[in-house]
């Protein structure tokens, strides 16, 4: 393994939630390899209290944020800033919730106060982090911001319902402030999309067991684990991918590319 790859580097970690969460493993390894970061979630999330060993085992703090709100992501950034030392090389935005998903209500039958929120939480939160990044140009040259996506931005995945619809959000906005914040800074911005991973946000959504097995059976090396997507951010976080922006990234073990796999067609076999 190279070591070191984001020596010197400082940044914004979302989203780690509980040990299955893909930010936490990504803070582990953002740390391992040399990596300086402030934590932060949700004030509601705080009260589970984990990430509050994470940040322990890290060195570092939790400054919590509603990433909805822009008053509180001014008062993230300048606390941060203020603990790190200087402005940021990475923002990690891993974050994603549909209330219309944990209420159970199907696409055709959505509350559109609760879709406008999932729209708001998983996708308009990446605008807001990034143009308050650029409103208190806090982001420093090659620098490297990345989103977590899913390729119901895509396909159809029937259980995925307004989120699908959050992901293809995310994945252009990503493509909007990649343009505008390359050309201001050199500052890239992409979208990782990750396999199915047991965490709180995926095993919530409808049939997520079925999908998930699904997708191990059509990838021809297996779903992408949690830690496996980590590895990658830390790649996309470090100077190897500095002119790698505006993609969305497929880290799914070759899924998005295969038509049907033997083990699928074996299933068919006998109908
Ligand atoms: N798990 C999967 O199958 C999968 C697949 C592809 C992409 N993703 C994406 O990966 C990202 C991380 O999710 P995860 O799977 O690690 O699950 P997770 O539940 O561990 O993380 C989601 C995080 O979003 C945070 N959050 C919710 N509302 C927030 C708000 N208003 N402000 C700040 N934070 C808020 C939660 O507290 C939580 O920490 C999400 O964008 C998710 O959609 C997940």
């Amino acid at each position: 393994m190279p070591e070191n790859l984001l020596k010197g580097k400082v940044g914004i970690i979302t989203g780690a939630l509980d040990e299955n969460s893909i930010a936490w493993k990504t803070a582990l390894k953002v740390k391992e390899q040399g990596g300086k970061f402030v934590l932060t979630n949700a004030p509601i999330a705080m009260r589970m209290g984990a990430i509050k060993e994470l940040a322990e085992e890290c060195n570092t703090i939790v400054i919590p944020a509603d990433a909805t709100v822009l008053d509180d992501i001014e008062k993230l950034y300048t606390e941060a800033k203020e603990f790190l030392g200087g402005d940021f090389d990475f923002l990690l935005h891993s974050i994603g919730m549909s209330p219309n998903i944990r209420k159970g209500r199907s696409y055709g039958d959505l509350n559109y106060d609760w879709a406008m929120k999932s729209y708001d939480v998983s996708a308009i939160s990446f605008h807001k982090m990034m143009q308050v990044a650029e409103k208190m140009d806090i982001m420093k040259k090659w620098g490297s911001i990345v989103g977590l996506s899913y390729i119901a931005a895509q396909q159809v995945y029937p259980f995925y319902t307004d989120m699908a619809d959050a992901k293809a959000l995310l994945e252009s906005i990503a493509r909007g402030y990649g343009y505008r914040l390359g050309k201001l800074k050199n500052v890239r911005v992409n979208t990782i999309s990750q396999s199915p991973t047991k965490t709180t946000a995926g095993t919530g959504i409808g049939g997520f067991d079925s999908f998930f097995n699904f997708a191990e059976k059509m990838s021809p090396l297996g779903n992408a684990s949690a830690e496996a997507c980590a590895d990658y951010i830390v790649t996309m976080f470090s100077d190897l991918t500095r002119m790698v922006t505006m993609q969305n990234l497929f880290h799914d073990g070759g899924y998005s590319h295969t038509g049907i796999s033997e083990e699928i067609m074996d299933q068919f076999k006998d109908l």
